[in-house]
């Protein structure tokens, strides 16, 4: 039977900055992955050119029972600290809207540094490997399909259960249970909504179109894009909006901002204009026909009386709308909710019932804003938890 000093079941983004941080102490690390290649989602991320932090990454940016608990190891491991290590590697990146920070290149460089960080830090990592048990006496005692390990440190690192086909599985949940390890509801999150009946059928005609907006779901609210698709809505705004939604809860969509002044503005100053023209100049012309078909006549605007323009006007500010539910695992980027940091050290994110048993990345129940923030939370829960385990 083989001795570690650490076993990290997961070679993701956090699962590999643990080995990394863990074995720089001298740690002896296995990291395992049932999947036959680490780092897949890091691959797809971004458009394959994963966004990898955020500029400001701020505790305010994530969803968790406890909004405090990702404070401790955000600070310790910063933004600044992973574009250090992408600079040291030679890779270079960029800052798109909102202070998401992208390669330049592909995100296949980020796994290959930190595979090539890895191997620096003498980390054995095994793929293909499914662990079958986990038992613990004084060590823990990992059973994977090529043999017994040991180890006085396990780190739980498998993620959450967005992408079932990419093999997301919720084995850190499981054996969190199996180690009395308190749980919180999970959830796909940065998900598209979908809508039923007649709203869902405008969206299904209005397919492709995109715009700004303004999301909101009680008090918080999202300035971003926003795209229809097929079965509802999609895009930044509803992503980053959907993770805050409760099922049977409307959320509100500005659509255009001082809609109602901008329509009885261009009534006066051009009253012979159609109605359907004046709306195309402030929407994107799909969007402006199906909303004229429904709620204005077919006619000069200046003959439209001010109370019609004015439901618009207040329509197109503040359209309320229930989404009947999400797309989804399949279609969701992170997974919301997972193992209660209650139950873990902020500091270290270490079970304060368990010693040795450590969770990390986005199996925790830590759920950040689109825009890098998911990646940060994972480079910081995982190098805290190696720096302890
Ligand atoms: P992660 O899912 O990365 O790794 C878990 C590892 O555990 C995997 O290698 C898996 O094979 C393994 N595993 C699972 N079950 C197992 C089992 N039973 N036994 C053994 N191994 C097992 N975030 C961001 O900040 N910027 C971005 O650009 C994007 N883009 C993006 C695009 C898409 C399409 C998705 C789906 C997600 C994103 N994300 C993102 C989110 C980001 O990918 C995610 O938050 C992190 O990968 C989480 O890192 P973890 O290491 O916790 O899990």
């Amino acid at each position: 039977m083989e001795a570690f000093d650490v076993v990290i079941i997961g070679a993701g983004a956090a699962g590999l900055m643990c080995a990394i941080s863990a074995g720089r102490r001298g740690r002896r690390v296995l990291v395992l992955d049932h999947a036959d290649s680490p780092g897949k989602k890091i691959l797809i991320s971004g458009g394959g050119r994963c966004n990898f932090t955020n500029r400001e990454v701020r505790a305010e940016n994530f969803l968790s029972g406890n909004r405090h608990f990702a404070r401790s190891a955000l600070a310790r491991y910063r933004p600044e600290d992973f574009i250090a290590l992408l600079q040291r590697h030679g890779i270079a990146w960029h800052e798109k809207t909102l202070g998401q920070l992208f390669c330049d290149g592909s995100a296949r460089q980020v796994v290959a540094m930190l595979l090539a960080e890895c191997e620096a830090a003498g980390v054995t990592l095994r793929c293909n490997c499914p662990v079958t048990d986990i038992g613990r006496s004084d060590r823990f005692r990992i059973e994977t399909a090529t043999g017994s390990v040991t180890a006085s440190s396990l780190v739980l690192a498998t993620g959450g259960l967005s992408i079932p086909k990419m093999g997301a599985t919720g084995f850190a949940h499981e054996v969190a249970a199996r180690f009395d390890l308190a749980l919180t509801p999970i959830r796909p999150a940065l998900v598209p909504l979908t809508f039923g009946g007649e709203d869902g059928a405008v969206m299904h005609a209005l397919s492709g179109v995109a715009l700004p907006v303004a999301a909101t779901y009680g008090r918080t609210r999202f300035k971003e894009a926003l795209l229809f698709t097929h079965r509802g809505l999609s895009g930044p705004a509803i992503l980053q909006i959907s993770s805050y939604w409760r099922e049977g809860e409307p959320i509100a969509l500005e659509l255009l901002p001082d809609a109602t002044r901008l329509l009885l503005e261009r009534k006066r100053a051009r009253p012979r204009a159609e109605a359907r023209t004046v709306l195309g100049e402030l929407l994107p012309t799909r969007l402006a026909q199906a909303l004229a078909e429904r709620h204005l006549p077919s006619q000069e605007i200046g003959n439209i009386p001010d109370r019609p323009l004015r439901q618009l006007g207040d329509l197109l500010g503040g359209w309320r709308l229930t989404p009947s539910g999400t797309e989804g695992y399949a279609k969701a980027e992170v997974t919301g909710g997972g193992i209660d940091t209650t139950g873990l050290s902020s500091r270290t994110m270490e079970s304060t019932t368990v010693p040795g048993l450590f969770a990390i990345g986005e199996a925790v129940d830590v759920t950040g804003w689109l825009g890098g923030y998911n990646f940060q939370w994972a480079w910081a829960s995982g190098w805290v938890a190696g720096e302890a385990a």
